[in-house]
Order: C-alpha cells, then structure tokens, then sequence
C-alpha cells in the first residue's frame, strides 16, 4: 500500500493550487454576493484540462486517472466550491456519463467539445417531486418513432443556466417502472427547450442551479444513450462515480476551512497568549486534522478503485457521506475558532460553513448514501 503521489499527480495538485489562488481566491467573496457564475475561471479551466480530466485525449480530454482528479478538485474546493461542483458536474456526471455509455457517434458529437470545456455540460436528474425518490420520474419521452417528445421539468439543475449540452433523464414506459426510464442528449436552443429563473441559494452561490422545463421538445432517437430502458442504470451508475467528485469537494471545503483556523489560532491572541495554546482551541483543530485525514483516505481509496475499475458503489457513498459531514463539522468550528470574525464575510469561514452544506443534500442526501452503502454491505 502506497500513500504517495506520483510525479505526474503531484505536478497536477501544484497546478490546480496555483490556479485557486491565482485565479480563484481574487473575487470569490464577490462572486458569492452576487451569485456571479466564473465564467472567465471556468475558461482557464479548460484550458488548464480541468473540466474533461478523465476523458481518453482522443475526445478531447486530459486522459489522467481518478486519484488526479479528486487531488485537483480538492485544492479547487479549498478556495472555491462554486468552481468546484461546476468542475465535478462536467467532469464526473457528463464527461463520464458519456465515454462510457455513448455512442461513437455521440462522442465525437457531444464529448469532445464538453471534455475540452469548449462547452459545459449538466446533469437533469432531479425532478420536483422525484429527488432521492429518483425512480418516480415525471418527466415523459414519448417514443414517435424517429424521435421522442420530451415533456416535464428538471429541478436544482447545476450549470443549468450556462450549459450547452444536459443529459436528460425521462420516462417512457412508466408500466415498467425504473426499467421504462431513458436518458438523452438534450441541447440548449431547442424548441419547446426553457430554462426557468436562477435559485437564490444559501451557498455555492457562484454556480448556477435552475429548472429546466420541456414542453413538446422533440429529441432525435440517436441522442439517447444506450438501449431503451437502460436510463435509470445509466443515472444510478454514473453518480457512483459522481460521488467521488461531490467528496473531494466536500473534502477540500473542510480543508480549506481548516487551514484557515489554524492560522488564525496561531496570530489571535486573548489572555495574553495566542488562542491555539487554549487546549479548547487546540483540540478543535486536532479534531479537524484527524477526521479530515480520515476524510482523504476515503476519497482516495474509492478513486483508486475506479482506476481499477472496480464496483466503487459502496466506497463513493462512504467517500461523500464521511466526507461531507467532516466538511459541515469542521466549517462551523472554523467559525467558531475565527469568533466574530468568523462571522463576517471577509474571512471567508462563513462562506465555506454555507458552501459545505449543500454536500450532505446533492447527488444523493446523506441518508440517501446510507441506503447505498446499507445494501451494499448486505449484498456481501
Ligand atoms: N448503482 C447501480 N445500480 C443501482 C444503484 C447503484 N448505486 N442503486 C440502485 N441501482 C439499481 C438497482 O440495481 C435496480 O436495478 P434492477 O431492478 O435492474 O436491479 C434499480 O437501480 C432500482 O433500485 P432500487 O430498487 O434499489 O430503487 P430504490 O427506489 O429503492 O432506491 C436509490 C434507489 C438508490 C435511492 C436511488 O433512487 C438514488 O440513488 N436516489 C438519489 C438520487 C440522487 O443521487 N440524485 C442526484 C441527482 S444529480 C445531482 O445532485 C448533481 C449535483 O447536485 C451536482
Ligand atoms: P427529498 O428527496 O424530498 O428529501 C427530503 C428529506 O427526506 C432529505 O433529508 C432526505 O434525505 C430524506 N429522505 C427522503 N427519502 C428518504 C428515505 N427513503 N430514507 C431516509 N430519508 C429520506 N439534481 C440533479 O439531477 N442535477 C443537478 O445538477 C443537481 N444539482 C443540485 C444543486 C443544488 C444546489 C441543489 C440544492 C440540488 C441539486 N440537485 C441536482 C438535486 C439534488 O440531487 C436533490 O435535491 C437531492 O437528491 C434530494 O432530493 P430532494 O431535494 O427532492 O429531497
């Protein structure tokens, strides 16, 4: 067993830093306030490999292995989660979704241009009345023959305001239930296509979250991905993956907030010394250090094992439940260490305590990872 980085990840965690800080940290606070999307960010993104990682170089992608993956979304949480789910989004969702499951021909089409980040992608999953219920689709395709009609609305859409390309997940034969379901390849632009208004959200608030509404949209019968009725295995098998991404971030927000109050506990002084010699305080952040080391080992070992292309079902949700609630434990105490200061925006701790909420609810709740691993260590 071997904890090291390689040359080549180590090179890629010192460039995925350099970019947090060079790029990221300057209007971050900004961006938070104003609900700005990082649309000039997102372009060095690109640039940088970041938005198509995993993806084979023939589809325009940066072809490295998972472990890399979860190190740079890591160092991108740290400073910026915003930046980060629009990277885990185009990365693990779409990306991934796509070279594994499409077709040739929608992969010259559809992957290249998302994995090079020429264009962004999202994820339409979610519904307002199917969330962790996610086999109750609403949404319909009705098969015409050549194509199919595309009825019903998304929710929460990540990148949904931004993207060109959304992978659709619809039903169309509800008397066969999660088997009836389909995914597609939806564009912007098409008629009947709308995207509804911006969600004004508690954190992540540099990513755009918004519903997607389809009235009569008419979808070719060669953008849906895979067999008919294979939709839902599609959705379920492509967050196994996703979580991953959703861990590193959480895992990166946690860190983030960690260093930031241990530097704090180590210039703040009260009673004449500086508070990290209060073992209180002391203590907080040996917590924070453990369970974020924890957190690392968890995140890494279940992108191992999607480099050996192993089942990670059971390690992801591990990787994102544990992960997430260290990002929402040790943000509040960051808080807590920073006192008042913690409580304004300038110090950035608040912002990250709002950020690493939303890593407990998306792409699956914390109770919904429970489920998965529950079955998973049962099926044992
Ligand atoms: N991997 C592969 N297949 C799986 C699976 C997994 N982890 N979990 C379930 N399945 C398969 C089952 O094998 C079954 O298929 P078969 O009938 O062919 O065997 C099928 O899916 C239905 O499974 P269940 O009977 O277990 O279904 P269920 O309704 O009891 O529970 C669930 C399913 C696991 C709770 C699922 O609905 C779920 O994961 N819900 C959460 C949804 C979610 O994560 N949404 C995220 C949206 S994307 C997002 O959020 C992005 C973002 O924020 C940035
Ligand atoms: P519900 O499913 O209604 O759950 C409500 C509560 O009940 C939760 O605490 C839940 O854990 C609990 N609960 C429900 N069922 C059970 C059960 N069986 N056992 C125990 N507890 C249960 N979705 C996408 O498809 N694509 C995206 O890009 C995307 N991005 C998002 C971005 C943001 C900012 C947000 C807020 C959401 C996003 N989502 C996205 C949706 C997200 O995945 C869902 O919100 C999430 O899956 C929960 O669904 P819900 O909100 O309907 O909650």
């Amino acid at each position: 067993m071997n904890f090291n980085l390689s040359e080549e990840q180590l090179m890629i965690q010192q460039a995925a830093r350099d970019f947090a800080q060079n790029e990221l940290l300057p209007g971050v606070i900004e961006r938070d306030r104003d609900q700005k999307f990082p649309q000039e960010q997102v372009r060095k993104m690109a640039e940088l490999g970041f938005l198509g990682m995993m993806v084979d170089p023939k589809y325009g992608g940066a072809g490295l292995d998972a472990i890399s993956y979860v190190v740079a979304m890591e160092e991108i949480a740290k400073v910026d989660a915003s930046a980060a789910v629009i990277m885990s989004v185009n990365n693990s969702l779409v990306c991934a979704g796509l070279e594994k499951y499409a077709s040739e021909d929608q992969k010259m089409k559809y992957l290249a241009p998302l994995a090079s980040g020429e264009v962004i992608g999202a994820f339409a999953l979610s519904e307002p009345e199917a969330g962790s219920d996610a086999t109750s689709q609403k949404t319909t395709a009705e098969d015409k023959g050549d194509y199919y009609l595309l009825n019903g609305t998304k929710n929460w859409i990540t990148n949904g305001g931004t993207a060109q390309y959304y992978i659709v997940i619809a039903q169309t034969n509800p008397e066969k239930r999660h088997h009836g379901i389909n995914a597609f390849i939806v564009e912007k632009g098409w008629d009947g296509f709308q995207v509804g208004p911006k969600e004004d959200k508690l954190g992540i608030r540099g990513s755009d979250t918004h519903s997607l509404l389809f009235t009569d949209v008419k979808v070719p019968k060669e953008n849906r991905i895979g067999e008919d009725g294979f939709g839902f295995k599609f959705a379920m098998n492509v967050l196994n993956g996703g979580r991953i991404g959703i861990a590193s971030q959480a895992l990166g927000i946690a860190e983030g907030a960690y260093q930031l109050a241990l530097k704090y506990a180590q210039e703040r002084k009260s009673f004449g010394t500086e508070i990290i010699n209060h073992q209180a305080v002391a203590f907080k952040l040996a917590d924070m250090a453990t369970e974020i080391a924890a957190a690392r080992m968890l995140v890494w070992k279940a992108a191992a094992e999607k480099d050996e292309g192993r089942d990670i079902s059971e390690s992801g949700a591990m990787a994102k439940l544990y992960a997430s609630k260290v990002a929402m434990d040790t943000t509040v105490e960051a808080v807590q260490i920073h006192g008042g200061y913690g409580y304004v925006k300038e110090y950035h701790v608040e912002r990250m305590m709002r950020d690493a909420k939303i890593t407990q609810i998306y792409e699956g709740t914390s109770e919904i990872q429970k489920i998965v691993i529950s079955r998973a260590i049962q099926k044992k």
